[in-house]
């Protein structure tokens, strides 16, 4: 029987679904990955593994796993994966665009959102019983109505966030490898890097992480926005010189900052973005509603399915 590794605690429904057809090994936590060396003596025999993104599937780990087939990821991202050593290895790479879309444009709109009305800032005043009451300027936030929103990365997820800003009659521009036909249905601007941190009120970043765009959000660009933008990050915490957007925010070059992702997760009270009132910082939770885990794991365990059965991965990461 050919055998699957699953890094972590899945929805039971899809084990059963894979257990009718093959030894199915589940690291049954929730909040813990697998340990780096269960995961290596686990894959040495599997044919297929569902991976996290705190996975790291390398050359240590392909090497010795000389049965494997296919790794499907449970994210859209994958720099988890060193694919030119799964090229190599013959190794089959999946991952969940599509389905986690919509779900992260909202997560997206929500940090907009959160940080233009200063929503954590408020709440924390008043659940420490600090609110003496109403005044003109009291959290006295930033519209978004109106403003220049600028997207670092127009694939899907940027499409589905900029979709969702056009009730609020903001100017959109991006910054993308190419044009994106999406966009330009939405009339949005393709702009230089350079443009898009100067003119934007709100910057996004979207974009997977490559070589390209590791730490490309580093002092010289955040010294290029206006002192009264954000900036968001929902793709990943590389994209970013963490040291340098803390500075930044905390000596009022931008006005603040809202992240869903970090450099090395999961980050402690001890980081110094946690001391810095207009940060809103959240735990990794872009794709994470019930429904949209349930079809990332689905999805997962179709890819697996379909690799080890002779068919075509749904969707390869190419
Ligand atoms: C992804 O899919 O890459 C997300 O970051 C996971 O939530």
């Amino acid at each position: 029987m050919k055998k699957i590794v699953i890094t972590r605690r899945i929805n039971p429904a899809m084990v059963d679904k894979l257990k009718k057809d093959f030894e199915v090994v589940v690291w049954d936590e929730d909040n813990t990955p697998m340990p780096r060396q269960r995961f290596l003596e686990e894959t040495k025999d599997a044919h297929g593994v569902m991976t996290m993104l705190s996975d790291k599937v390398d050359e240590e780990m392909l090497n010795g796993a000389q049965n494997l087939k296919v790794v499907a990821n449970l994210a859209v991202g994958y720099d988890n994966i060193d694919l030119e050593a799964a090229k190599s290895h013959g190794v089959i790479i999946t991952n969940t665009p599509d389905v986690l879309t919509e779900t992260t444009a909202e997560l997206a709109f929500t940090l907009i959102l959160t940080s233009a009305r200063r929503v954590l800032e408020a709440n924390r005043e008043l659940m420490a019983g600090e609110w003496s009451g109403w005044s003109p300027y009291h959290m006295a936030g930033t519209d978004v109505f109106g403003k220049t929103v600028g997207i670092f990365g127009m694939g899907s997820i940027g499409a589905a966030f900029a979709r969702r800003l056009s009730g609020f009659r903001t100017k959109i521009i991006y910054h993308n490898r190419s044009r994106s036909e999406a966009a330009d249905e939405l009339g949005a601007e393709l702009v230089s890097f350079e443009e898009l941190m100067a003119e934007s009120d709100f910057v996004l970043c979207a974009a997977p992480l490559t070589e390209e765009t590791r730490h490309r959000f580093d002092k010289a660009a955040f010294d290029k926005m206006k002192r009264s933008a954000f900036f968001i990050n929902i793709g990943r915490g590389a994209h970013v010189v963490e040291e340098d957007l803390a500075q930044a925010v905390r000596n009022g070059d931008i006005k603040g900052a809202a992240l869903d992702v970090f450099e090395n997760e999961p980050i402690s009270d001890a980081h110094p973005f946690t001391d810095i009132p207009n940060m809103t910082l959240l735990p990794h939770i872009g794709s994470a509603s019930v429904d949209t885990r349930n079809n990332m794991m689905n999805l997962c365990v179709n890819n697996i399915m379909e690799v080890l059965n002779g068919g075509k991965p749904i969707t390869p990461v190419r």
